[in-house]
């Protein structure tokens, strides 16, 4: 584990903050994590938002002690930073990227690759309300982007999954991406199957080591570690999950279900 400082600091809202670093790896592929080290609080996985001219970025939400730690961090400070570990979203035309809550940030990197390589594709984005969606100027010049919000703050009012079929249905589309709570990515997975359409999802497990060997993110029914062979899962191995939205292990390890 090797620290390093904090370069800037960008505040998306009082929860939600961007964190740069100058790029440690050459490379860093979307949809990949780093495991962040915070001396004396803990070490704790977050995807890569963004890698650009140099730079790295990483976007967290404060949920607990660890992230309300990492939300503190100032501009000098010294973080540790172990990766980029797992699978990464592979390139694809005509593609339709779902992202839900901080599903969104790996999204964002995926989208300026995409933009990059001169893909076409457009962007579906839900959040509670317009606070929680970081990043909509960087979206919407992009790609068109679709954003919905529960409390109706920004764009369509409601939930994400009541707008996939429409868009399905609507855009001439050959793969989807997404990330987000597990719930969205069930609805995804059903449509996808339905209008039989590719896709890559990520998902999230409890992580301690990040690299494959303490099990703890081991998924039911595929034996996937989500660190190693995951957290981009193509639609053959996601179909090979049973545990969905019922994880089971807990924080300790220990077998729930
Ligand atoms: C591959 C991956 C990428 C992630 N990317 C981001 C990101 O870009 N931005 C972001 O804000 N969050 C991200 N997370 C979630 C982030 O790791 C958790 O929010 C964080 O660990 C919570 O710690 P806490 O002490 O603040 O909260 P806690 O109160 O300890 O936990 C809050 C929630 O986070 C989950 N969580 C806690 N510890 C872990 C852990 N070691 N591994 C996985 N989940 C955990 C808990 O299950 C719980 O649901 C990612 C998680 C994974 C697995
Ligand atoms: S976190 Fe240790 S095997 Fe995945």
């Amino acid at each position: 584990m090797k620290t390093f400082p904090v370069i800037d600091i960008k505040h998306h809202s009082a929860e939600i903050k961007s964190i740069y670093f100058k790029q440690i790896e050459p490379d860093i592929y979307p949809g990949q994590f780093f495991n962040v080290w915070l001396p004396g609080v803990d070490e704790k996985p977050f995807s890569i938002s963004d890698v650009f001219q140099g730079i790295m970025e990483i976007t967290v939400k404060a949920v607990g002690p660890f992230t309300r730690a990492l939300v503190a961090v100032e501009r000098g400070d010294f973080i540790g930073l172990r990766g980029p570990f797992g699978t990464h979203f592979t390139f694809h035309h005509h593609a339709l990227l779902v992202g839900g809550g901080m599903g969104i940030v790996p999204l964002r990197y995926l989208a300026r690759m995409l933009r990059q390589q001169g893909f076409h594709f457009e962007i579906l984005l839900g959040a509670r309300c317009e606070k929680e969606i970081p990043f909509q100027n960087d979206f919407s010049e992009w790609a068109p982007t679709t954003f919905v919000t529960e409390d109706g703050s920004l764009g369509y009012q409601g939930q994400v999954t009541e707008y996939i079929h429409e868009k399905i249905r609507e855009s001439k589309l050959s793969f989807i991406y997404s990330a987000g709570p597990e719930a969205m990515l069930i609805r995804v997975m059903e449509e996808a199957k339905k209008a039989g359409l590719n896709y890559e999802i990520s998902f999230e497990r409890y992580m301690k080591c990040g690299i494959g060997i303490c099990g703890q993110c081991v998924v039911n029914g595929s034996g996937i570690r989500l660190c190693k062979e995951g957290p981009v899962l193509s639609r053959n191995m996601a179909e090979t999950v049973t545990e969905w939205g019922i994880p089971h292990r807990d924080a300790t390890g220990k077998r729930k279900v």
